[in-house]
């Protein structure tokens, strides 16, 4: 077994990035993990904005939510995050998407391809100076696969500056959840010459 934990790396990287009070999204709610710890992030002024296709997750989510006293800044939304854009009109100081498929759940209602391109296209575009889009891939099973070479291409295109995107990832067990992190720079960079 891998010793990286891929949740503490990613908290490391969103916490340099989340603002109290900032508008944050959850590109793929689930079971509200994630939904509740972006809550607390920011705080009681902040915002979150939840998306899942299965209404069950939204149930489990604003149950999670209610619990913690942290729904009032949440809005959960039944939709492909592929619509983000109808609903976001802010940019976001955090995106977060954890793709694949609910674990125990149904595998067949699983991130795909060619809406994650446009949902990260949209997260991207949100994106505040100085935020961060975090990008969680699962190559253990095919779409994931395709998912996590259609990231590599579409993000190592990005703006370097504008944009720094890290990939972590264990090289010697390549079906091991990786993920992408794309921060934009709070001021735009010049290129340098070198020597
Ligand atoms: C790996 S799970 C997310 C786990 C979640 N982060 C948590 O804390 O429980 C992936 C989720 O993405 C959802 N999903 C699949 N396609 C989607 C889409 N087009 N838009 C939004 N969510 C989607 C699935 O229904 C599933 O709940």
């Amino acid at each position: 077994m891998p010793n990286i934990d891929l949740l503490a790396m990613h908290k490391l990287f969103l916490q340099n990035h989340i603002k109290p009070g900032g508008t944050v999204a959850d590109f793929t709610m689930g079971n509200g993990h994630d939904t509740a710890w972006l809550a607390d992030a920011v705080g009681e002024g902040g915002h979150v904005y939840a998306f899942d296709i299965q209404t069950q997750a939204l149930e489990h989510t604003r149950a999670r939510l209610t619990e913690a006293g942290l729904i009032d800044r949440c809005t959960l939304i039944c939709d492909s995050h592929a619509n983000a854009a109808n609903y976001i009109k802010e940019p976001i100081c955090a995106g977060v998407f954890n793709l694949g498929y609910l674990p125990g759940g149904d595998r067949t209602k699983t991130t795909l391809c060619a809406s994650t391109k446009i949902a990260v296209e949209t997260a991207i575009s949100l994106c505040a100076k100085d935020g961060i889009i975090l990008i969680a891939v699962y190559p253990g099973h095919e779409e994931g696969t395709r998912e996590g070479e259609m990231l590599d291409s579409m993000l190592a295109a990005l703006d370097h500056r504008s944009f720094s995107v890290s990939r972590l990832r264990i090289i010697n067990s390549p079906t091991s959840p990786f993920f992408f992190a794309v921060e934009r720079h709070d001021v735009e960079r010049h290129d340098v010459e070198r020597h």
